[in-house]
């Protein structure tokens, strides 16, 4: 497989994401081991983050760490020289010759594939405005595979923010590589999926359903992928405030779902997933989160062609 840079989930075929699950598995027994890992020593991530991160940022930065490796970057654009008006070229320009890989977040769709164009070393896309969150797909199919044993046959439902939502356009791309999928899509009409992604997946063969009314289709739902209405995205407050809130997951929910359903979130949530749930076990949100370490872990390595 050749994988230059990660910009969208297309750059994978199936066999490439059944490889990199593989690999993060390989991943987990390391670092399991406790043992201290020496497979990327030598090697400088550079985390490029124009937009706020938790999860992301310090998973490639503790995966690189764990990896043996080093990190340099910004966490905030305001603490980098764009401050000063320096351009993306110019910022990618430099900090190639600083470091052997780089991951960034944008705010602007595309951004990633842009800064490709001025870069001699690998570019990992994570998070590019309303478009792709790719690297977050493989540690969600990761995470599915673990608890359903499968990528196939599921029923999975996309709650929240489908139009603006990044993780769950990768996520339904990906999921359409896969076996007799079938996506419950639950939005606001003013949230829903894209035509143009739901076109290319109806293409491959998956079934997408749409509907406004989670209560409606819970008990179908094999897994349960929730996201937030992000208030970033929306150009009117008084449009946001509308929307917020429109989606609540809490134990009288769940009580309508499956015993085996699993509850994901890419994080962060605001107020769509109640608290009262995170005891439930089927709510695997921060598992999901931990699994961002061998995933990208796995990701790195290859991309950095570090042998494990
Ligand atoms: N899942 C995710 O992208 O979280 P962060 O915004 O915290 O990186």
């Amino acid at each position: 497989m050749e994988l230059e840079n990660f910009i969208s989930i297309n750059d994978l075929k199936k066999e490439d994401i059944d490889f990199f699950l593989k690999k993060a598995d390989e991943m987990l027994k390391l670092l399991d081991s406790k043992e201290p890992l020496d497979i990327c020593r030598g090697k400088i991530l550079a985390t490029l983050f124009f937009e706020p991160s938790t999860r992301t940022r310090l998973s490639f930065e503790s995966a690189m760490h764990r990896l043996g490796g080093s990190v340099v970057g910004f966490a905030d654009a305001n603490t980098s020289s764009v401050k000063k008006g320096e351009s993306l070229a110019d910022t990618i320009k430099t900090v190639e010759s600083y470091s052997d890989i780089i991951v960034m977040r944008s705010p602007f769709e595309g951004a990633s594939m842009l800064a490709t164009k001025y870069c001699s070393i690998p570019i990992i896309n994570a998070g590019d405005g309303g478009h792709e969150h790719p690297t977050q797909t493989i540690l969600d199919l990761y995470t599915i595979k673990k608890k359903k044993n499968t990528l196939s046959n599921l029923t999975i439902g996309l709650c929240g923010d489908l139009k603006f939502g990044r993780t769950v356009h990768s996520l339904a791309k990906a999921l359409s590589a896969f076996n007799n999928n079938k996506i419950v899509c639950i939005a606001p009409n003013e949230l829903k999926f894209p035509n143009g992604i739901k076109g290319k997946i109806e293409e491959k063969g998956t079934k997408i359903i749409q509907t406004q009314n989670l209560e409606e289709v819970i008990d179908k739902l094999d897994v349960l992928y929730v996201t937030r209405i992000q208030k970033e995205r929306f150009l009117s407050e008084k449009e946001y405030l509308r929307l917020k809130g429109v989606y609540v997951v809490d134990n009288k929910m769940l009580q309508k779902a499956k015993k085996d359903l699993i509850v994901m979130h890419p994080l962060p949530r605001v107020d769509e997933i109640n608290p009262e749930v995170d005891s439930d076990p089927r709510c695997i949100y921060f598992k999901q989160a931990f699994y961002g370490i061998p995933v990208r872990m796995a990701l790195l390595s290859f991309m950095l062609k570090c042998q494990s």
